[in-house]
């Protein structure tokens, strides 16, 4: 093939790549793989400058920084939306429409996720990226194309293949930080002492805005796409019909949109959509409701700022303001101390907290928090509530600051703090604070998922001197558990049946189970896979074999080393195989394309069996539910499916064939 050609076919192969990737969430090939591709279609452009064409994904980084950034004008102005601030404004909103139509005859909605980000304008002409801006102040925006071109999500080349793109085509949608992603960043810049982001939202406002793109490119920043500017060259009848063309051109669009067709289903999905926040993985701060038909929008109009046919519902607050009742260290798995507030219990979103994470003693000095002090509390998309500022105002005299004692509060052994770390701990191997969360940390779910042995239990077990390393625990006998407090004969045999059950298990979660510092349920079966299931090659394997692999960087190679040079980890393994502990080959796992996933099969089978289907699922690294539940990703339906399907359509959860679920894992 000549190299027009090659570069043909590497720049189609890339941009299917950074589709399935970050578009479909399934990647085909490792990031290595990738690399190699990109960097033969760079050779080639180099030789061939003519060819090297704008939409080539070689044109994603790269770029000189700017000095400043050009304004420009959005064609058709960015509007913002009204606020629904409870259910009867929602319906008001309804009613409104309904009145300003003359009637409900074929009134639907579009129901989206409020996204917490930037809002952006993408153009293109001809299935072509030109250039994006912010929204700036709704009028004119600023040019920000270099940066956006560093997100792979976001297509250079429009795909072609159900619908051809039109001649002008203006996308717009909010580019954001997921709530993973903005830790890892914060963890980076805490390490590099760099300041850190408050929020995702500022994170990604703050690498937006960044005149290097080269910096932009390492911030790991999402888009989803929901709204049209200027289109010319195709007419679309409504706003779902344009968002199903933004998928098929390539476009990440968000999967909880929904159709809604009556008014009391529009805050149902509000209230299903908040309650469905903290899981989502990114933040949110309300829904959107828009008019599905664009002649009914043409007749409703706009007012100066915002459209008459679109609302947003907000959410209640995320945030409180509370008293500090004190300031507790506590001591984790691994001796790290965190002072944790106790707080006067206050509801922030719906849920009553009390407790609240400080982080580590950087954390309390910058924020200058003190026991007595009043404090903004906030719950992000996480469990864990955090301090955001000390309202200063409200400090009564005589407050102390705070630090944490020197001595371990669990033992009294001194507490240590390495100078490239933010966290100070405990080094005393036989804490008991330590041994706790270690044993509660191998029993648990992800983990050999053992039931019964919860927090109350391991602390007496523990206290009583029973156990005192995890493998202690294939050892516990009956006489042991009945002479606990309030431990009944039945409970007993209970906990001594799930002690047997987990000691058959897999690679990745014994590994996981250890709780080797940095590794985590992901890596522990990026290990699986790449060991074959052998855990006497994992402990023999050399630091460049370790890194070599993908995903394993230099600092996580030199804690597994680490981990496995001190000879009482190796003792903790060989007890634990010696007590009856099997790893389960059978289970290995071919991909980690289900990662994280559960799955539900529904209906009659043609091209596999219930229990095929299991096996195929978890090879795969994912798990099989016999209910559907809003954690449920996908629901394979057979023939003769029943009533999964509509509780599937009311969760929102993805319906797919055999053969699409086939298709997920090859
Ligand atoms: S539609 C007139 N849809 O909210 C239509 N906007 O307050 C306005 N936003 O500037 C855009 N999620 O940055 C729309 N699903 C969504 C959105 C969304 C977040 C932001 C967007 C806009 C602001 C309007």
């Amino acid at each position: 093939m000549n190299a027009s050609g090659q570069i043909k076919e590497l720049k189609e192969k890339l941009n299917d790549h950074n589709y399935n990737y970050y578009v479909l969430n399934d990647p085909i090939i490792s990031d290595g793989e990738y690399d190699t591709l990109l960097r033969k279609l760079e050779k080639l452009e180099k030789e061939n400058p003519k060819l090297a064409t704008k939409d080539s994904p070689t044109q994603r980084v790269g770029a000189k920084p700017l000095k400043s950034f050009q304004s420009i004008e959005h064609k058709i102005p960015m509007l913002s939306l009204a606020n629904a601030m409870n259910d009867e404004e929602i319906v008001e909103f309804y009613d409104r429409i309904v009145k300003g139509l003359g009637s409900d005859r074929g009134l639907s909605f579009v129901a989206e996720p409020k996204l917490d980000g930037i809002g952006v304008e993408l153009i293109y002409e001809d299935g072509v990226f030109q250039y994006g801006l912010t929204r700036g102040d709704g009028v004119k925006g600023e040019d920000i194309t270099q940066n956006l071109k560093t997100l792979r999500s976001i297509p250079l080349a429009l795909r072609t293949k159900e619908l051809i793109p039109p001649k002008l085509l203006e996308v717009r949608g909010e580019v954001f930080i997921m709530i993973e992603d903005f830790k890892k960043l914060n963890e980076h810049r805490a390490k590099n002492e760099e300041p850190l982001f408050a929020n995702p939202r500022n994170a990604a406002a703050g690498s937006l805005r960044q005149l290097d793109p080269n910096i932009a490119y390492k911030r790991p920043l999402s888009i989803n796409c929901y709204d049209s500017g200027e289109i010319k060259g195709i007419d679309f009848n409504s706003h779902s019909s344009f968002l199903n063309a933004l998928k098929s051109w390539g476009f990440p669009v968000n999967k909880h949109i929904k159709i809604i067709n009556k008014k009391r289903e529009m805050a149902q999905y509000h209230h299903d959509l908040e309650s469905k926040r903290l899981s989502l993985g990114y933040e949110i701060d309300g829904t959107v409701f828009k008019v599905n038909d664009i002649k009914q929008r043409k007749m409703l109009g706009v007012r100066s700022r915002s459209p008459r046919w679109a609302i947003a519902g907000k959410f209640k607050a995320q945030q409180s303001t509370t008293k500090i009742k004190n300031i507790i260290p506590s001591v984790g798995r691994t001796g790290a101390i965190t002072p944790v507030a106790s707080l006067e219990p206050v509801n922030v979103g719906g849920v009553i907290v009390t407790n609240a994470t400080l982080h580590n003693q950087d954390e309390v000095n910058k924020k200058d928090v003190r026991i007595g002090d009043t404090v903004l509390i906030q719950r992000a998309g996480d469990v864990i509530p955090e301090i955001v500022k000390v309202i200063q105002k409200k400090r009564p005299d005589g407050l102390l600051p705070y630090y944490l004692p020197n001595q371990c509060p669990s033992c009294n052994y001194d507490i240590l703090k390495e100078d490239n770390e933010a966290v100070a701990r405990c080094i005393n191997i036989i804490c008991p604070s330590q041994i706790k969360g270690k044993i509660k940390h191998f029993a648990s779910k992800n983990a050999l998922d053992i039931e019964g042995l919860g927090e109350k239990i391991v602390n007496q077990l523990v206290e009583e001197d029973i156990i005192h390393t995890v493998d202690d625990i294939f050892t516990i006998t009956f006489d042991d558990l009945v002479g606990l407090e309030r431990m009944a004969e039945k409970s007993a045999n209970n906990l001594l049946s799930s002690i047997e059950k987990s000691k058959l298990t897999t690679f990745s979660r014994f590994i996981y189970a250890l709780g080797i510092r940095n590794v985590g349920y992901h890596l522990s079966k990026v290990f699986e896979k790449y060991f074959k299931g052998d855990i006497i090659k994992f402990m023999n394997a050399h630091f460049d074999e370790l890194e070599a692999i993908d995903e394993v960087g230099p600092i996580v190679a030199e804690t597994i080393i680490n981990f496995w040079a001190n000879k009482s980890n190796i003792d903790i393994v060989q007890s634990c195989l010696s007590n009856g502990l099997k790893i389960d080959n059978k289970k290995e796992l071919k991909s980690n394309k289900l990662d994280g996933k559960t799955i539900v099969f529904t209906g009659s089978l043609s091209q596999f069996s219930r229990s095929e289907a299991k096996e195929l699922t978890e090879s795969h690294g994912g798990v099989t539910s016999t209910a559907i539940s809003k954690k449920t990703n996908y629901l394979v339906s057979g023939d003769k499916s029943g009533s999964k399907i509509e509780k599937a359509n009311n969760l929102n959860v993805s319906i797919i064939t055999e053969q699409e679920f086939l298709n997920l894992i090859n």
